[in-house]
């Protein structure tokens, strides 16, 4: 079977991906797709010449809607990105309109395979795009708060001395500002967060400092360079390598729920197990009162923007 991914969009994050997942070789085909044609073309031709270095060859081209008939994911990176200062949910407006239009011409071509979403702010976006497509729920997804836990993870594996692989932590709800830390089900390697946060002095507040980091890491990074891409990048090659390859792996992604968490028809990051045909279970972590509060707050915020933007 050939692995085939459709990119649209060639900004900062685009490339970082797309970069991600030639220098893994994780796909046989990519085609990547951009409104900037001179911009699409130079990427392609620059990531043509370190396939040879690569573990296994891509197939990468400048792509056009027609290559989406016969992917197996299609990956939205487009659209307009938060400038110094703006939210996530800023964005909503300008984004919506874009993808009416792309994902209007994905499905013209008989797209069947699966939506990955990036575009911020992604948990709307991914709403969106599933209900422009109309392709069953499971197999429209988000990148979610899986890089706002890889952030998590990464931070804490430093605090602890341990690699961020042996930190089991996620981040829920919103991809933005009112995300929520699971602490009460995190762990390092087996050994729950919860026992350090009253048992070692000031622990309770380094975790605290590293939550705020983690929330507030994007506005950080778009402040001294403009934009984030690699993080995304590697997050979106993670979770494309769970669907291709059929792993079943469970990975914090923007998802739709109906009842888990008690939350109804919103897009929410949550863990959820992906395979080949995309979503194929939730995880419904145990939350303390305060984290399920912390959740359904996230679930109201976005709830709201949802219902604004008319769907
Ligand atoms: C990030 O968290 C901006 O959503 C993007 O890096």
């Amino acid at each position: 079977m050939s692995d085939r991914v459709v990119l649209i969009g060639a900004g900062d994050v685009g490339v970082a991906y797309a970069y991600a997942l030639v220098n893994q070789g994780l796909v046989h085909e990519l085609s990547i797709i951009d409104i900037n044609e001179q911009k699409v073309f130079g990427e392609v031709m620059d990531l043509n010449h370190g396939v040879v270095w690569a573990p296994t060859p891509t197939r990468v081209t400048v792509g056009e809607y027609a290559d989406c008939a016969d992917a197996d994911v299609v990956v939205i990176t487009a659209g307009a990105a938060q400038r110094p200062g703006e939210t996530r949910l800023d964005l909503v407006g300008r984004n919506v309109e874009i993808f009416r239009s792309i994902v209007a011409s994905v499905m013209e071509t008989g797209f069947d395979g699966i939506f990955l979403i990036a575009t911020n702010p992604v948990d709307v976006m991914t709403y969106a795009t599933w209900k422009f497509s109309g392709l069953p729920s499971e197999r429209v997804i988000g990148s979610g708060t899986a890089l706002d836990t890889a952030r998590l993870r990464f931070m804490l594996g430093e605090l602890y001395d341990v690699a961020p692989t042996s930190v089991h932590a996620a981040i829920i709800g919103e991809h933005g500002d009112t995300e929520v830390p699971a602490l009460s089900s995190a762990n390092v390697a087996g050994a729950p967060l919860s026992r350090d946060l009253d048992a070692v002095p000031g622990r309770r507040d380094e975790i605290e400092r590293i939550f705020d980091e983690t929330r507030t890491a994007a506005y950080q990074i778009i402040d001294a360079k403009g934009s984030t891409s690699y993080g995304i990048g590697m997050a979106l090659a993670r979770i494309t390598r769970a669907l291709l390859r059929n792993e079943y792996a469970a990975i914090p992604i923007s998802t739709y729920l109906q009842g888990p968490y008690g939350v109804t028809d919103l897009y929410l990051g949550v863990p959820a197990v992906l395979g080949r045909k995309g979503v194929r279970s939730v995880v419904e972590l145990s939350l303390t009162d305060a984290e399920a509060a912390g959740l359904a707050h996230s679930a109201e915020v976005l709830g709201r923007i949802v219902d604004d933007a008319n769907l």
